[in-house]
């Protein structure tokens, strides 16, 4: 198992992606932004990118947070991005749509105009624009808030199937462009990126409870047939001993400590990160600087 720093901090000269990914409302955006901050503090430049639909990033970085990433004012070092769903889905079916007209005549372009309707685009223009940051080399460490669970393994299938789609929206015998054939090879290097355990960490969010634990393992499971292992636990909510004074409190920290169990059983690759209930919800960046002091140290 790694040490939580080897699997924070980037290898000199490397760049250092992690992604959080969990069950809805677990504490993927807060451990995102957490983490985030820590690594900034720590000197690292580093981006907070959200591929969450529903992002509220900027709600608990008390920040507004737009597509170009910006400069978080009380974090040196800290940028934040989030990914527009229906802005990528326009600028990627015009991209393609242009090129298609250049090349094909008006019958395919109707067919590849019909074929973009499918709700798979949307997700193939939110990866395309996760990738154009992935490959950014402007960053130490990339921290990705990424959307409940099912869409994310989603978003991370799909570049498998990316020549598939290619063919099929170029037509079987069209032959694939210098464009096509550049993106592909930026969607394989991501990939083997995502592969690789020295410059990618994989971390689900979970409280410790039967569903959600179990709902992680599966799509745990899922991603190690694509060769992306699970790296990292945060275990969430944990309910501090002090707090557990009375019968109710004890017995559900007695239950918390049992499923604990269970994490490092079912995760025994992963390091597990165990994350405190605290008394309010996690906004703003002097509770995330005090929250990542805390659990990172400095
Ligand atoms: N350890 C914690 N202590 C107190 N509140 C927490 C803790 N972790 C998360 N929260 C709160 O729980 C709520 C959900 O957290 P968060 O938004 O990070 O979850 P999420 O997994 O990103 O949700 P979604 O799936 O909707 O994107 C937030 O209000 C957050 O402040
Ligand atoms: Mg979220």
């Amino acid at each position: 198992m790694k040490s939580i720093d080897s699997l924070l901090y980037p290898r000199p000269g490397q760049c250092k992606q992690i992604f959080f990914a969990g069950k809805g409302g677990v504490g993927k955006t807060s451990l995102a932004c957490i983490t985030a901050v820590h690594t900034a503090l720590k000197g690292y430049r580093t981006l907070l990118l959200t591929t969450d639909p529903a992002a509220h990033i900027g709600s608990v970085l008390d920040r507004p947070v737009t597509e170009i990433p910006t400069e978080i004012s009380g974090v040196p070092n800290l940028y934040a991005a989030k990914i527009d769903q229906k802005k990528a889905f326009e600028e990627y079916r015009s991209s393609v749509l242009n090129d298609a007209r250049e090349r094909f005549d008006e019958s395919t372009v109707k067919a590849m105009e019909e074929e973009m309707n499918s709700p798979c685009t949307e997700e193939m223009a939110v990866f395309q624009k996760f990738i154009s940051y992935a490959s950014s080399v402007e960053y130490d460490v990339m921290v990705f808030d990424t959307a409940p669970t099912g869409h994310t393994l989603r978003l991370l299938e799909l570049p498998m199937d990316w020549s598939k789609q290619l063919q099929l929206m170029a037509g079987e015998k069209a032959e694939i462009s210098e464009n096509d054939r550049a993106q592909k090879e930026r969607f394989d290097r991501v990939i083997r990126q995502m592969r690789d355990d020295e410059t990618t960490t994989f971390c689900f969010v979970m409280y410790p409870e039967k569903t959600p634990i179990i709902e992680a393992w599966r799509a745990s499971e899922e991603l190690k047939t694509a060769g992306i292992h699970t790296r990292l636990v945060a275990a969430n909510l944990i309910i501090p001993e002090e707090a557990a004074v009375s019968p109710f409190y004890r017995k559900r920290r007695e239950m918390q400590m049992r499923y604990l169990k269970e994490i490092c059983e079912r995760f025994p690759e992963a390091a597990i990160l165990e994350v405190p209930m605290y008394e309010k919800e996690i906004r703003g960046i002097g509770m995330l600087k005090s929250i990542a002091v805390k659990l990172f140290g400095i």
